[in-house]
C-alpha cells in the first residue's frame, strides 16, 4: 500500500513519533511505501509531496514539532470541491490512502472526505486533551510537564519577592492542563472554564495564602472567565473557524488581585512554550502506538475511523463520533482539586 501522511492544525509534541511508528511498522509488517504531504492539507491541495523512506524517520520520535510541517488549510476552503481535488491528487501520485494526524478541525475534514468515499483514517492530537472519544491525546502529558516546571519557577521568584504569581496555561475551552499542572505544582488557586470561580473567591484564596506567609500561586486556563466578571472583562476575538482565540485572562486579573488583596501581582502567559517541547516518554509511546494502530486500520480497510486509547488499550472509533465530542474536566476531578486551594 502507498500511504500519504499529513500533520494538520496546531503542532503538538509526539507528531513525529506517530510518523515514525507508522512508517517503521508499515514497512516492516506490510512492506508499505510512505510519502508525506508538506504542511497538512496544503500539501494535498498543492500536491507538495515528499518521500518518507524508513531512513527518514530514524530518531525523530524524540523530537518535538513535525518534520512534515503543518497548516490550518483544508481542501474544502474557498468553496472548493475538496473530495474531487483529493481524489485527483491520490490518483495522480498512486497513493492508496491518507493517514491524517490532527485535532478536531483535521478530523472533521478527514471524516468529510471519508464520507465522500475516500480512503482516509485519523490519528487524534491535541495538547488540550479535550477529545471525548479518547482517554488521552499525546502532547498533553508534555504540555503538563512543561507547564508544571514553569509554574515551579514562578513560585521560586514569587517567594523571593513575596508576590502573587499568576500563570496562564493553554487548553482552549477546557481546563485539563490547568487542572493537572496546577495540582502538580501545588497552586493555591486554579481557574478553569468548566467550574468558574468568582473574583471574590480567587481573592480570598490569594489573601489566605499570603496571610500564611506563602507567595500565592494562581493557575488559570486560558479559557477561564470569573463567574462574576463584569461585562466586557474578557472580550475574545474569533479565529478563522469562528472560535474564540483565548488568552489574556492573567493580565486582566492581575491588577484586580493587586488592588483587592493589596499584594504585588505578576502575570505570565506560558503560551506556545507548552507546545514546543520534546515529547515525554508517555507521549512518545502513545504516539508510536497510535501510528502502528492507524496502519492496522488501513490494512483492515477500516476507513473513516480513528485510533484512540481506552485505559491502556488502543481501540478505534468512527471519525463521525469523534468530531465535536468535547471532553471537559468532570465534577469529581474539580471537587478533588478544589479542597487543596488556599
Ligand atoms: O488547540 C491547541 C492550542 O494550543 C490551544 O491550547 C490554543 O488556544 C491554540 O491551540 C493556539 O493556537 P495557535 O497556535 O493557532 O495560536
Amino acid at each position: 500500500m502507498k500511504i500519504g501522511i499529513l500533520t494538520s492544525g496546531g503542532d503538538c509534541p509526539g507528531l513525529n513519533a506517530v510518523i515514525r511508528g507508522a512508517v517503521l511498522y508499515g514497512d516492516a509488517v506490510h512492506e508499505d511505501e510512505f510519502v508525506g504531504f508538506r504542511d497538512g492539507w496544503r500539501g494535498v491541495i498543492e500536491a507538495d509531496i515528499m518521500p518518507l523512506p524508513r531512513r527518514r524517520v530514524r530518531g525523530i520520535g524524540r523530537i518535538g514539532g513535525t518534520i512534515l510541517g503543518t497548516s490550518r488549510a483544508n481542501p474544502y476552503q474557498d468553496g472548493r470541491d475538496g473530495a474531487s481535488l483529493v481524489a485527483r491528487v491520490l490518483e495522480q501520485h498512486g497513493i492508496d490512502a491518507i493517514l491524517a494526524i490532527g485535532g478536531d478541525g483535521t478530523l472533521f475534514t478527514a471524516n468529510r472526505l471519508a464520507e465522500a468515499g475516500l480512503p482516509v483514517v485519523g490519528v487524534p492530537k491535541t495538547v488540550d486533551n479535550d477529545l471525548g472519544a479518547t482517554d488521552y491525546t499525546f502532547g498533553f502529558d508534555t504540555a503538563v510537564e512543561i507547564a508544571t516546571s514553569s509554574l515551579d519557577r514562578l513560585r521560586v521568584t514569587g517567594d523571593s519577592h513575596h508576590r502573587c504569581m499568576i500563570g496562564e496555561v493553554m487548553g482552549r475551552s477546557v481546563g485539563w492542563i490547568a487542572l493537572q499542572a496546577g495540582m502538580a505544582s501545588g497552586a493555591h488557586v486554579i481557574g478553569i472554564p468548566e467550574f468558574p470561580l468568582g473574583i471574590d473567591e480567587i481573592c480570598e484564596e490569594v489573601a489566605s495564602a499570603r496571610d500564611r506567609r506563602r507567595a500565592p500561586l494562581v493557575v488559570l486556563a486560558e479559557g477561564f472567565v470569573p463567574r462574576d466578571a463584569p461585562a466586557g472583562f474578557m472580550d475574545y476575538e474569533l479565529d478563522e473557524f469562528g472560535r474564540p482565540r483565548f488568552g489574556g485572562i492573567a493580565e486582566a486579573l492581575a491588577p484586580v488581585i493587586e488592588e483587592r488583596v493589596g499584594i504585588e501581582t505578576r502575570a505570565t502567559v506560558l503560551g506556545h512554550i507548552q507546545r514546543g517541547g520534546e515529547p515525554t516518554a508517555y507521549d512518545r509511546v502513545l504516539a508510536t502506538r497510535f501510528g502502528i494502530g492507524a496502519i492496522g486500520l488501513l490494512h483492515r480497510g477500516a476507513m473513516g475511523r480513528m485510533v484512540a486509547v481506552r485505559g491502556t488499550d488502543i481501540i478505534d472509533v468512527p471519525l463521525a463520533e469523534a468530531i465535536g465530542n468535547t471532553k471537559g474536566v468532570p465534577r469529581e476531578r474539580w471537587d478533588e482539586v478544589r479542597v487543596l486551594f488556599g
